[in-house]
């Protein structure tokens, strides 16, 4: 798999466990992206030349394929310039149409990503609606009495991660879904998710769903947000410019009536066509299924030899085998996580420190931060096995 993906060949010997921040690209991504600029590249929604017709079927290729990928319709899927955008878009959108007021409660879990939580905190601030924190049960799993409690009926939003970017957990939102009422936005984080495991929207059965194409092997500066048709339409475009806009006069304007026209002014066309190319690499290597597959044994090796050293490695949730995907924050005899995620650079092994955008769930761990792991489809059992000589060497 590492051939396929010429990083590896232009640094020998690295190992790259850092995908949950951002994964590698394949060939196949960075020569359709070069091919499409040298040969189909135009400005799209504009143009009545063959040039611009090709360039916009690519792009809209791009979101029939991620519609195909998590079970939705290409028309449900809104381009955006990363996940973060997303929510705050979406944030936005819902304040501005009035689906969320003075007066309402919002339900967000502490194990969110920053993005989750301060796009919503700001406009909490703002307008006056209340957050409640959904607690985490002793396994960090959510704790489904106290989100009973809390779900009442001034709660108009619930917005989870379906898989934790920290512990790596998968959390059963389709559980979470069945509790909600009708009037409540449920909107799903699906960066960690749907880069690792099948991800179905139908089934889990959400309002929006948000992604973003650097985590799935396309490049930086596109995110992707689902919403569910019947949502798109009750909610208000917040960015407008041509796309969204059907008549303009010196005295108003009118918004286009179709609802997938919620994407202002020239889009990031190339990263559509760079997520077109990483989802058809996708398809050539077996699909999610394949993906997810690969990604069990090497959890299964992970978890072995974390068991082996769990007097010295602490790790931030339990080692269990289902449940999970190859994403695990730990600490090595209570070492700052800094220093060690300098001595594995030192050892051409990439891996994070910090608080990975997730400060309240840190908070509830008691600890500044930790070292974290996370794997794709380029890493081995040789990976695996270089990541814990190295543990081995720290924590003696
Ligand atoms: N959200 C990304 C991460 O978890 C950047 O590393």
């Amino acid at each position: 798999m590492k051939k396929l993906f010429p990083i590896f060949q232009n640094n020998p010997g690295l190992v790259y466990l850092d995908s949950a921040a951002s994964t590698q690209k394949p060939r196949l991504v960075i020569e359709g992206v070069a091919d499409f600029l040298a040969h189909d590249y135009a400005n799209i929604h504009r143009g009545f030349y063959s040039l611009s017709e090709r360039s916009e079927n690519l792009y809209h290729q791009s979101k029939t394929l991620l519609a195909d990928l998590i079970n939705c319709e290409a028309k449900e899927i809104i381009y955006s310039y990363n996940a973060s955008y997303c929510f705050n878009l979406l944030a936005q959108a819902l304040i501005n149409s009035k689906k969320i007021q003075k007066g309402d409660a919002i339900l967000l879990g502490i194990r969110e990503h920053h993005s989750d939580i301060v796009s919503r905190q700001m406009l909490a601030q703002n307008f006056g609606f209340e957050i409640r924190w959904i607690k985490l049960t002793e396994t960090y799993d959510i704790d489904r009495d106290d989100f009973t409690t809390q779900y009442d009926e001034k709660v108009k939003l619930v917005a989870v991660s379906q898989i934790s970017n920290v512990t790596g957990q998968i959390t059963n939102i389709t559980a979470i879904k069945k509790r909600l009422r009708d009037d409540t936005f449920f909107i799903v984080d699906g960066s960690q998710s749907v880069p690792h495991i099948p991800v179905d929207v139908k089934q889990i059965d959400c309002d929006a769903l948000i992604m973003t194409a650097h985590k799935m092997f396309a490049e930086t500066g596109l995110g992707m947000l689902y919403l569910k048709h019947q949502r798109i339409k009750q909610l208000n475009p917040l960015i407008l410019g041509w796309w969204t806009i059907k008549d303009v006069s010196c005295e108003t304007f009118s918004l286009q009536g179709n609802s997938d026209k919620r994407e202002a002014g020239t889009p990031n066309i190339v990263g559509a066509v760079s997520l077109l190319k990483a989802l058809e690499f996708i398809q050539s290597i077996g699909g999610m299924e394949a993906i997810k597959k690969h990604e069990e044994s090497l959890v299964k090796l992970c978890n072995q030899e974390f068991i082996k050293r769990k007097e010295k490695v602490k790790i931030f949730w339990t080692l269990t085998d289902t449940q999970r995907v190859g994403v695990y924050s730990f600490e090595i005899n209570g070492k700052s996580f800094n220093k060690v995620a300098e001595n594995f650079a030192e050892e051409n092994i990439c891996v994070r420190g910090g608080g990975h955008c997730a400060y309240p769930l840190h908070k509830f761990l008691n600890a500044n931060g930790s070292v974290r792991i996370s794997l794709s489809v380029y890493n081995d059992e040789t990976d695996i096995h270089k990541f814990f000589e190295v543990v081995d060497q720290l924590s003696q």
